[in-house]
């Protein structure tokens, strides 16, 4: 059986914490954190054990934060595990679970001053849930600086590929902000089948999730054409979904990985070169699903990680 992580709930004590675990390690040591909201999954053990294997001091912050919702009843219903999140984190060596309160993130209630996310926070999935990014990284900024080292070291967060746009905007407030530290992403973990994890998986009956695997199928056909360099051909891969009755598309779309600009190219005739991202997103009966994949033309297994 692995030891539990040590749990801390306030900034100090986080602070305290890591830097002695930190000086133990020695000068310019790596400090890594994975922010969560918790009700972790195998996906989140993915991202757990990538951090521990390429840091020496290991920080997981679980915060259900309010400000990313949209429906005071969806926060209300967020899934609380703490107990089985410090089992999980144990068994992937995590050494801290920071899980503050609600007032020790916002000691002065909803802040005043907010991150914005802009053109990039406002598509797909901001389309579906106004004001989320602004939310998100307002808190992600916030748990940056809580568990910001106190001693010299190399500081580098962790996130899921999973969530694209999330990944993109984190990565670009930490540029366009000058954040000193490295955002790594992680690739998303799956089931044998393909489907990718997510917390909501839980609420697919089976027919639903014997359909929602048209999401992975469609994205897998546009990397095995970008890997072959032929054309895209989005249109099959949006009817091949569309032949699925009980999913029903909301987007659908080859993107730039960075801005997730619409790629400009005539997706029939071209073959396809370069660097993309196939993202969709669906209702699968009433649960609602987003995945993605790397587009690498000519070239297999990509991993985006820049
Ligand atoms: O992906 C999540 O779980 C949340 O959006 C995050 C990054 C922890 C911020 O609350």
């Amino acid at each position: 059986m692995s030891t539990l992580p040590r749990l801390v709930t306030n900034g100090a004590a986080l602070r305290q914490a890591s830097t002695n675990l930190l000086t133990a390690a020695g000068n310019g040591s790596r400090l890594g954190l994975m922010p969560t909201m918790g009700a972790l999954h195998e996906g989140h053990a993915g991202l757990a054990a990538a951090m521990r294997s390429d840091t020496d001091v290991t920080i997981a912050s679980i915060f259900v934060n309010p400000l990313q919702f949209g429906e005071s009843a969806d926060l209300e219903r967020y899934p609380r595990t703490l107990e089985t999140d410090l089992e999980l984190l144990g068994d992937c060596g995590v050494d801290l679970v920071f899980a503050p309160a609600q007032g020790e993130v916002y000691p002065d209630g909803r802040p005043m001053v907010t991150l914005q996310s802009g053109p990039l926070g406002e598509k797909f999935e901001g389309a579906a849930r106004p004001a989320h990014f602004d939310g998100m990284l307002t808190v992600v900024a916030k748990l940056f600086h809580l568990a910001w080292p106190a001693v010299d070291a190399r500081y580098r967060a962790y996130f899921g590929q999973k969530d694209a746009q999330q990944l993109a905007l984190i990565r670009r407030m930490v540029r366009d902000l000058n954040f000193p530290m490295e955002i790594v992403a992680v690739p998303t973990v799956r089931t044998d089948d393909g489907l990718a994890l997510s917390s909501r998986n839980r609420f697919l009956s089976g027919d639903e999730r014997d359909a929602a695997l048209v999401l992975s199928r469609a994205l897998r056909l546009l990397v095995g054409r970008a890997e072959r360099n032929e054309p895209l051909d989005l249109d099959s891969a949006v009817a091949l979904v569309d032949s699925q009755p009980l999913v029903q598309t909301d987007y659908f779309d080859v993107v730039d990985p960075l801005t997730l600009e619409p790629l400009a190219f005539n997706c029939r005739e071209t073959p396809f070169t370069g660097e993309g991202l196939a993202l969709i997103a669906a209702r699968v009966g009433t649960v609602r699903l987003i995945d993605n994949m790397p587009l690498l033309g000519g070239q297999s297994s990509p991993v985006l990680n820049r």
